[in-house]
This record gives C-alpha cells, sequence and structure tokens, in this order.
C-alpha cells in the first residue's frame, strides 16, 4: 500500500469524510462547509431528508462508506453509540494506514473502536451543538496517539467547529459530556423555564427568549478563565436584594443538588454506554 505524504494544516482545503450526518455530524459539517473551502463526502444509512442543509450544497457528496475513505483521510464517526456494531465493520475493510478516525460518539472508548475499526489512528472527541456558532467546545482523547503532521492535521480541523480541549484521561470524556456535550440542552430546558414564566407575567416570548439568550451568552462571556465563579456571584448578589432572594430558594431548596443529580445522571449513561460497547 503507498502512503501519501500528510499535507498538515492544507488538508483542510480537501476533502473530510463524515460516517453519519445527522444532527451532530451535520452541525460539525456546516461549521465547516462555512469556515473552510473544504468538500465532505458523507455516508448515511438512508438518503438525507429534503430539508438537510447539505442537500442542495455543492460541496457535500453523499456516498458509500468505501467513498469516504477513497475520498478522505480525516473521517468523522458521527453515529449513535448504539449504531457502532452496525458500521464497524464496514469501516474496518476500508480504513488504511491514510486514515485518521474522529468519533464523536459517546462513551465508546477507544480501544473499542481500535479494536472494531482494526486501526490505532483513533481521536475521540465529545463536541457540542454549538459548533455550528462561534462558541463551539470540543473534549478531545487520543491526540497524542498520532504523529506530530496527524496531529495537527486533526486539530486544524477541530479547531475550525470549537475550542478544542484535549482532556488527559479518557474517563473525562463522561465528564465533558455532562457538562458540554448534553449540557445546551439543560440550558435550553432552564431557559424555557424561564421564558415561561416572563410570558406569564405579560412579557412578549420574544422579548423574554432574547432577553435569556442575551444573559446566558454574556454570562458565558465572563466566566472564561481566570473569573472567579464566587465573585462573579457576588457581583450579583447584593445583600437582601432580588439575587439574594433566588439564590437563597437555589440553595435551600434542593435545586443545586438536583442539578448535580442531572449531570450524574448523563455521566453514569455515557459510562453505561461504555460498558455495553466493550466486547
Ligand atoms: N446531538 C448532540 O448534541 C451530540 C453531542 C455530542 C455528541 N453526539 C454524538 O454524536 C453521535 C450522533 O448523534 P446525533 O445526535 O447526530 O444522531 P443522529 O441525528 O441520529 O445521526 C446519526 C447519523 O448516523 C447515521 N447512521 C446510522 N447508522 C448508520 C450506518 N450503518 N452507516 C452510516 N450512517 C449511519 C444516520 O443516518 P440515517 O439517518 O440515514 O440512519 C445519521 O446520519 C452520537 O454518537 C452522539 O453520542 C451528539
Amino acid at each position: 500500500m503507498i502512503s501519501r505524504p500528510w499535507p498538515g494544516l492544507l488538508l483542510i482545503d480537501n476533502w473530510l469524510g463524515f460516517i453519519g450526518f445527522g444532527r451532530m455530524g451535520g452541525a460539525l459539517g456546516h461549521r465547516l462547509c462555512q469556515k473552510t473551502a473544504c468538500q465532505l463526502m458523507v455516508a448515511t444509512s438512508t438518503p438525507l431528508p429534503a430539508t438537510h442543509w447539505a442537500v442542495a450544497h455543492d460541496r457535500v457528496v453523499r456516498g458509500s462508506v468505501a467513498d469516504v475513505f477513497r475520498q478522505s483521510r480525516i473521517i468523522f464517526v458521527a453515529v449513535k453509540p448504539q449504531s457502532v456494531n452496525a458500521v464497524s465493520p464496514d469501516i474496518a475493510a476500508h480504513v488504511t494506514s491514510d486514515h485518521v478516525l474522529i468519533s464523536v460518539m459517546a462513551g465508546v472508548s477507544i480501544q473499542t473502536l481500535m479494536s472494531k475499526w482494526r486501526t490505532t489512528a483513533v481521536v475521540r472527541t465529545m463536541p457540542n451543538m454549538t459548533v455550528q456558532v462561534s462558541c463551539g467546545v470540543i473534549g478531545v482523547y487520543g491526540l497524542d496517539l498520532l504523529s506530530d503532521a496527524r496531529q495537527q492535521s486533526v486539530l486544524a480541523v477541530l479547531a475550525v467547529c470549537g475550542t478544542v480541549i484535549p482532556v488527559a484521561n479518557e474517563d473525562h470524556l463522561h465528564a465533558f459530556t455532562s457538562i458540554a456535550g448534553s449540557s445546551p440542552a439543560f440550558f435550553y430546558q432552564m431557559a424555557q423555564v424561564m421564558v415561561a414564566f416572563a410570558v406569564r407575567q405579560g412579557m412578549r416570548r420574544a422579548d423574554a427568549q432574547i432577553a435569556v439568550a442575551q444573559t446566558m451568552a454574556g454570562a458565558g462571556q465572563m466566566m472564561v478563565p481566570p473569573a472567579d465563579l464566587d465573585q462573579l456571584i457576588t457581583d450579583v448578589r447584593s445583600p437582601n436584594g432580588t439575587t439574594h432572594a433566588g439564590l437563597t430558594h437555589m440553595e435551600t431548596s434542593g435545586f443545586l443538588t438536583h442539578w448535580d443529580g442531572v449531570l450524574s445522571a448523563t455521566y453514569q449513561r455515557s459510562l453505561a454506554l461504555a460498558q455495553g460497547m466493550q466486547s
């Protein structure tokens, strides 16, 4: 087999592959199409729905898994963890020493993936849906198992999609799933309660949604390290003021324990997926 040299950062101008192009794969692909000149070869089990943004996009081509491997060297695997067994034989049949596979699957360990896909060129990631805007964040494990040139190429691709946070221990990806992979939905759920509350008090829904969205975005920006979370809370919590009343209820009603439980349930589900996929 002839190995082609790795062109490093330039690869981003070439083809990238996707196996699975649903919500997460589609979000990553959308960002990459917006921000680079790359073309995407995507394999899905059924045709993309007519409403999918990629159907009308001239840089996205749908093909087989074999086409994806023929065309691209960096390939995202963005199927559900439950589909990994269905898709793996095809991956193992086509992977060569030219390819690097980037899994976005929750829970499925790198060891399991290496064994199912018969390659060691595997990186695990945990992105989230905010990759569609300029606030994406991606937990990554396994980069250091790649050659320097491959690390650079993979990092260049991921950096287009968001802030890349390498984790030192693969198990940290379970926690990353709780706090970043799944958490946009938790914030939206809280936002729903906030918007509904404001609407009940007579505010227009659109105004309330903008107020909540801007507050979330601004609070997020102010949190960037080295910001001190205690100080940020203190800055809003005037003694005996409105925020103090709300925070006191948070502290005494069990809300914070329940919130911790939300993260724990997510973490446990990620662990269970990992355990169920070990063979
Ligand atoms: N959604 C999120 O916010 C999020 C965040 C972080 C990580 N993730 C991870 O991203 C992965 C995908 O999640 P998702 O929400 O994007 O799910 P999804 O919308 O259901 O997308 C799954 C994709 O996989 C394709 N697929 C299924 N079986 C296949 C096969 N045998 N060969 C080729 N393609 C196949 C599906 O194609 P068809 O529709 O044609 O079957 C679909 O394009 C999961 O592993 C999840 O853990 C998701």
